[in-house]
């Protein structure tokens, strides 16, 4: 069923306000960060006017009500997922995901299956943002093992030709994307999951642009851990998740130590709690794990198919008004069945960020710049790009107000 974009609107009080000197917003920035829903701002100020204490501690019944809150939220997750309570790790978000596994791995003993040295190597593509990069190459400089990766292809793929030369007996880790956060493109990444578990590697799916538009279900993907940010799935800022599945997430060793986290204390040791508390050290994110909670339900709600369809079709609408305008570029694919709702593109002559500040003098928020991805800004041959990215609250009322402010630039600027 289409989705009623007039009322979904209504549930997202950011739209009510004026930007720019009375203009409407029109918000097209939503790789970068999603807008809350009413319930997941009430869900986070509920907790703290109601129920604030700190989970997993203390014999009282705030205390009692905020552990129930928390471990019910992770069973939401858990459903949304297709996962387990117990394979789902709170974090401050994906990028703490990734940089927890990374120092998991630097922190496993020679003979550990997460052990990893000179003699393997770390697969990633040239598409990764930066969290889902950084991360490896500095787990490669710390164990001394080789970054490899996958290129692009010319209409923004991942290139699977060398598949057989990258994935081999040596690779230990690969980690990718699911979706690409600037060319749009939706990875098929069955292919490279098996070679990798074929070769006893182990599969890292950053699904930070991926798990807030279109239903991922873990056991149907396949991988051995996957991540996404809250903040892009209408849930709040500082609250991620980790899924990996139970067998190697409770044999990775810890990687934040303090309370919560342990089994057992001594002045000079300590052992460790299962997974997933084994990773939660500290007093954790509560408000904002049960704002996630309350922004999955919400999406589910609407249903994830149902979010995905309106998606393809905004999709559509857009590369169909952009292709009408002369001296555009669009990076990514062009077929529908391979991307996303992330279109991003140059306009001959004018610099993203001029086009960036002209489309926000008329209300529209997009993102340019190298959108953390600077190596794939690299392999394009751009210097920056502009990326409009499209949720479930965006029409075309929002593409057509960017189309037109797209071509007024091309005037303002004299293309
Ligand atoms: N990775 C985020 C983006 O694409 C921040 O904008």
């Amino acid at each position: 069923m289409a989705l009623n974009v007039t009322e979904i609107r209504k549930d997202f009080p950011i739209f009510l306000r004026k930007i720019r000197d009375g203009k409407r917003l029109v918000y097209l920035d939503n790789g970068a960060t999603s807008q809350k829903p009413q319930v997941v701002i009430d869900a986070e100020i509920d907790f703290y006017r109601l129920n604030n204490a700190a989970a997993h501690r203390g014999a009282h019944q705030l205390a009692e009500e905020a552990t129930e809150l928390f471990e019910s939220a992770r069973q939401s997750v858990a459903e949304f997922l297709g996962a387990k309570a117990e394979e789902i790790v709170f974090t401050k978000g994906a990028t703490e995901s990734l940089n927890l596994l990374a120092y998991s791995f630097s922190n496993a003993e020679p003979g550990s299956r997460f052990f990893i040295g000179p003699e393997h190597t770390i697969v990633v593509s040239e598409m990764e943002h930066h969290a889902n990069l950084i991360p490896w190459q500095q787990l490669a400089k710390r164990s001394g093992a080789e970054l490899k990766w996958f290129g692009i292809t010319p209409d923004g793929r991942i290139d699977l030709s060398n598949i057989e030369d990258l994935i081999t007996d040596k690779t230990k880790i690969v980690a990718i994307t699911q979706q690409s956060n600037v060319l749009g493109t939706i990875n098929n990444l069955d292919l490279i999951i098996s070679k990798a578990h074929a070769v006893g590697a182990i599969v890292i799916v950053d699904a930070c642009q991926s798990v807030p538009h279109l239903a991922v279900d873990v056991r149907k993907l396949g991988a051995d851990f996957l991540t996404f940010s809250g903040h892009k799935a209408l849930g709040p800022t500082g609250v991620g998740v980790l899924w990996g599945s139970y067998d190697l997430l409770n044999e990775l060793p810890p990687f934040l130590f303090g309370g919560s986290m342990i089994e057992n204390v001594t002045m000079t040791d300590a052992t460790w709690a299962e997974a997933p508390k084994r990773f939660e050290a500290g007093v954790p994110n509560m408000a904002q794990v049960v704002g996630l909670a309350a922004a999955l339900k919400y999406l589910q709600g609407i249903g994830m198919d149902e979010i995905h369809e309106h998606e393809k079709k905004l999709t559509q609408y857009l590369l169909d008004g952009l292709a009408k305008i002369e001296d555009i570029s669009i990076v990514g694919p062009l077929d529908i069945s391979l991307r996303g709702a992330t279109v991003s593109f140059t306009v001959d002559g004018i610099h993203p960020h001029d086009l960036g500040q002209f489309l926000d003098n008329a209300g529209i928020a997009v993102r340019t710049g190298h959108h953390c991805a600077w190596p794939l800004t690299r392999a394009l041959g751009v210097p920056a790009t502009t990326r409009a990215s499209m949720y479930l609250y965006n029409d075309e009322s929002d593409l057509d107000a960017l189309i037109r402010g797209i071509i007024d630039a091309k005037k303002y600027f004299g293309q």
